[in-house]
């Protein structure tokens, strides 16, 4: 069976740490592997529009910002198809369709789309768009065909109500979906890195977040500021790992040569951590680590994303190439769709 991948990303804002080793970072590997057949990334704007239907210049805007982000990190549009969700007009319709095959109560019971109308003070005011986007997303996957969907934790009740849906359509019209399967980060630093404070996870709503186009001064003023051991007062007291955030930054993003190159007195995190828990390790010490490993990999992230913002066009030239490509299959798939369906007048009198 061909292995088709699709995976996307609201722009509702800048793509931060978070985002990198949560999903940018696998996305990159996936690609360099070249184990798959197609790979689609979409920028799912008609979603983020969901919740924000007065908002649109912010939408427009990130679209750029994410389209820089991924493409700064390495995603390359010889090997992805990195494209705009509402260049695609058959994804609406499919939806339409798929509109037909869920009830309410189903939607209401969603735990993320619960837990993210609670989270916008929504209740019962809550858009038909936002309380539905379930189904637009099960529209998104299936018109790829993807059976790959690598997403985060939270997105995990999103395939679910997608698979749900592919099976009601296959036993009511015949086989003619392709089942999507999750697959999720392998790590708890993976799929939930904590924000700067130490207060949940990083998030834009939350403040609490390093840019992967923040500048070297900004991410180091960042990382010195970080929430750590609050009892961690002299150096020779012994310090706490659990919940301390450098901790669990250098958990996500030491790599081999590390310590090697920036803190060669120790060979590994777990002589770090050691030490600390022992007292005589100061938190500046371990910030101006964490500091070198970070800005490591965000250095030639942010020199590139400031030599591709200097050509905006280029940008959207890329994004409407991928939606051109984009189309063609969903188009293809959405054929499939209305045959099925038995809505295929024009070809089948
Ligand atoms: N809901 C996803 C998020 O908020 C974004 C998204 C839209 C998506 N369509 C998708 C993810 C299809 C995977 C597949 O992150």
């Amino acid at each position: 069976m061909k292995k088709i991948i699709l995976t996307g990303d609201r722009p509702t804002g800048k793509l931060h740490l978070g985002h990198y080793i949560g999903s940018i970072k696998s996305r990159i590997e996936l690609q360099n592997s070249g184990k798959y057949d197609e790979f689609y990334i979409m920028i799912a704007d008609a979603q983020a529009l969901t919740d924000n239907a007065g908002n649109v210049q912010k939408v427009r805007e990130n679209i750029l910002e994410v389209a820089l982000d991924y493409l700064s990190c390495g995603l390359d549009p010889q090997k992805v198809c990195i494209f705009i969700q509402s260049e695609i007009p058959a994804l609406s319709e499919i939806s339409f369709y798929y509109m037909n095959l869920v009830t309410l109560s189903r939607l209401k019971r969603n735990p993320t789309v619960k837990e993210e109308i609670k989270l916008r003070g929504f209740e019962e005011s809550v858009p038909v768009g936002f309380l539905t986007y379930p189904i637009s997303q099960t529209a998104d996957i299936t018109a790829f065909e993807a059976n790959i969907v690598p997403v985060g934790e939270d997105q995990k009740p999103m395939i679910e109500q997608a698979r749900e849906i592919v099976r009601s359509f296959n036993s009511i019209y015949g086989e003619t979906l392709v089942m999507p399967e999750a697959i999720v980060p392998k790590s708890k630093a993976q799929s939930r890195l904590v924000g700067i404070d130490g207060k949940g996870k990083m998030s834009k709503s939350l403040g609490n977040c390093i840019y992967l186009s923040d500048p070297e001064a900004i991410v180091k003023q960042k990382i010195m500021n970080m929430y750590t051991d609050p009892n961690h007062i002299k150096i020779n007291d012994p310090g706490k790992i659990e919940g301390n955030v450098v901790f669990e930054y250098l958990d996500a993003f030491v790599k081999e040569d590390s310590f090697r190159k920036f803190l060669p007195e120790y060979n590994n995190l777990d002589e770090l951590k050691a030490h600390y828990k022992r007292g005589g390790l100061g938190d500046v010490k371990i910030k101006l680590f964490l500091n070198s490993v970070l800005q490591e990999i965000l250095k030639p992230i942010r020199e590139k994303r400031e030599l591709l913002a200097k050509n905006p066009e280029k940008i959207y030239k890329i994004l409407f190439e991928g939606s051109d490509k984009a189309n063609k299959k969903a188009n293809s798939t959405l054929f499939k769709i209305k045959n099925a369906i038995g809505i295929n007048y024009r070809t089948n009198i």
